[in-house]
């Protein structure tokens, strides 16, 4: 086997329905990555789950009236659909409220514990007397303390990511009851001293941060200027995993703080062998989630396991997406704006979502997705040049030819340059996570290939009774088909598998380091369905 690669995908809340920002922002771009990595024969470790602690869940089933677990049930399987109908290949699709979990959190908390790194203080916390309850985190809204975001959440603001304790934010309300009847009480909490990892924490930054996503990295070293502040790791909830600490027993671990080890107890559910991943630091990790999300990933995380002094595997790819609009406005369940994943399907199947997303993926800039420009991708691109080159070559070829592939005779040298060209291009961006820049690589190697056709003309070549030569062409075409196959793999997995079964033989869809025939003269093949249809948008999609 390989080099190990691990890899991960956030954890997306349980709470609430999935939609386009969530495959794009970290769903498609790790599923590519570990796609094209397997494809290098390099041994991955990809995993992924429902995050199901925190607010988000306990909010989420007070709306639905329902007990938080079956609440959760509920989401996971929604979850579980949706990672079978996207195709996203992740060794294990978890969840955190596992027994594993909670195991590894509590001997995480008494590991920092036993270095001199937790110290309970007393703090005070919004209490809603209407609700009579402490609030914390997404049970609170008010207005963000650096932007004045007039609807930020108690724990972070989700227009300008800031992230502050709950007393830091203006005009506080209940999202339970709506009541601003907010006072402040005091509880005790458990701090995180993050101040104290400062130094160890700064110098890994240092070496690590440079090689991340331009995005990740500005957030990371922003936060390295600004300072370390330690971080209460308490909740006064009920839902969540339980404090193994005297006097905590009605208050549970910070969501944030469990949250990222769910990587590792879902990486243990794996049938793998999780530590040749996580405790080998030959091992390649990369990270990939929203910005939202880098704070936690490029502080937090690394933080902890820094502190366990216990060879935990950093991250060495962090990267991060910026947010999908949707037709110009934010997208939202509760506004009906956005394409939710329940319904993507009835409108184009998985390999047109999965394509023209990461043609729009929003790496350097938040980006507006729009129907109109989904179909254009979908027609121009997948429809119009591969999947029109892929039925036009078998199509041509068996009117004349037979269900054989014709006969070649070697590479054709200029074709051969360009495609290596691009080919290079491909496995360079890819190699870096730099999406965009590889779909556009793979679409400029179709585009190669429809220029082929239209320069050889094969089918004038029959016309004009030079078989030998329209045979040449044609073979060359094959040859294109077998590398479209294996290099789109991981954009487009359904419409790689058909481009494979074009052959009776089945060719592995290895990475390619450079062009080759790997068709043989008089392979059998059957003309493919269509590989794809075009999209007609209506009015009211
Ligand atoms: O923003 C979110 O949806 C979080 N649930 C992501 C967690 S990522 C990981 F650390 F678990
Ligand atoms: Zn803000």
């Amino acid at each position: 086997m390989g080099q190990k690669y691990l890899i991960t995908s956030a954890l997306p809340y349980v709470n609430g329905e999935l939609h386009i920002g969530h495959l794009v922002g970290c769903w498609l771009p790790s599923d590519v990555y570990a796609r094209f990595c397997r494809a290098q024969g390099r041994d991955v470790l990809y995993v992924c789950g429902a995050d199901e602690h925190g607010t988000p869940a306990i909010v989420g089933a007070a709306k639905e009236n329902m007990p938080i677990k079956e609440y959760n049930d509920k989401y996971y399987e929604k979850h579980l659909q949706a990672v079978s109908d996207f195709n996203l290949s992740f060794d294990l699709y978890g969840r955190t409220h596992t027994e594993l979990q909670e195991k590894l959190v509590q001997d995480l908390f008494t590991r920092l514990e036993n270095q001199g790194l937790i110290e309970e203080r007393e703090t005070i916390q919004p209490f809603s007397v209407d609700d009579d309850m402490f609030l914390a985190d997404r049970q609170l809204e008010g207005t963000c303390p650096k932007c004045g975001y007039e609807k930020a959440r108690g724990d972070q603001c989700d227009n300008c990511s800031a992230t502050y304790e709950a007393t830091e934010l203006k005009n506080p309300r209940s999202v339970i009851s709506g009541s601003t009847n907010i006072e402040m009480r005091k509880t005790k909490n458990l701090f995180f001293l993050a101040s104290k990892m400062q130094e160890e924490w700064r110098n890994w930054l240092k070496e690590h941060a440079p090689k991340w996503s331009k995005t990740a990295s500005a957030i990371a070293m922003g936060w390295a200027n600004e300072g370390l502040r330690d971080t209460s790791i308490t909740r006064d909830l009920k839902w969540g995993i339980p404090v193994n600490k005297p006097g905590y027993e009605d208050k549970v671990f910070y969501v944030w703080f469990d949250a990222p080890w769910g990587y590792v107890s879902i990486s243990m559910a794996t049938n793998k062998d999780w530590e040749s991943w996580w405790k080998n630091a030959d091992c390649f990790y990369a990270q990939f989630m929203g910005k939202d999300n880098v704070k936690f990933h490029s502080v937090f995380f690394p933080e902890q396991e820094l502190a366990m002094h216990d060879n935990w595997k950093t991250v060495d790819m962090l990267k991060s997406m910026n947010f999908l609009n949707f037709e110009g406005g934010k997208i939202s369940k509760s506004t009906g704006n956005g394409i939710f994943l329940d319904n993507a399907l009835t409108i184009a199947p998985s390999d047109c979502w999965r394509y023209a997303l990461m043609a729009s993926a929003p790496e350097t800039d938040d980006t507006d997705f729009t129907m109109a420009r989904f179909a254009d991708i979908v027609n121009k691109d997948l429809n119009g040049m591969l999947g029109n080159f892929v039925s036009r070559v078998c199509k041509l070829s068996n009117k004349n030819f037979g269900d054989v592939v014709p006969n070649g005779n070697g590479i054709d040298k200029d074709l051969e340059t360009k495609i290596n060209e691009k080919l290079n291009d491909l496995t360079n961006a890819l190699e870096k996570c730099e999406f965009r820049d590889a779909v556009f690589a793979l679409r400029s190697l179709w585009a190669i290939a429809n220029e082929y056709m239209t320069v050889k003309e094969p089918w004038a070549l029959v016309k004009n009774g030079d078989m030998a030569g329209a045979a040449k062409a044609l073979n060359e075409c094959f040859q294109m088909i077998d590398l479209f196959a294996r290099v789109s793999q991981p954009f487009i997995p359904d419409a790689a598998e058909k481009m494979q079964n074009v052959f009776k033989i089945k060719h592995d869809l290895s990475w390619p380091t450079k062009y080759e025939h790997r068709i043989a003269n008089g392979e059998k093949f059957v003309v493919p369905e269509n590989l794809f249809n075009r999209i007609e948008l209506t009015n009211d999609k």
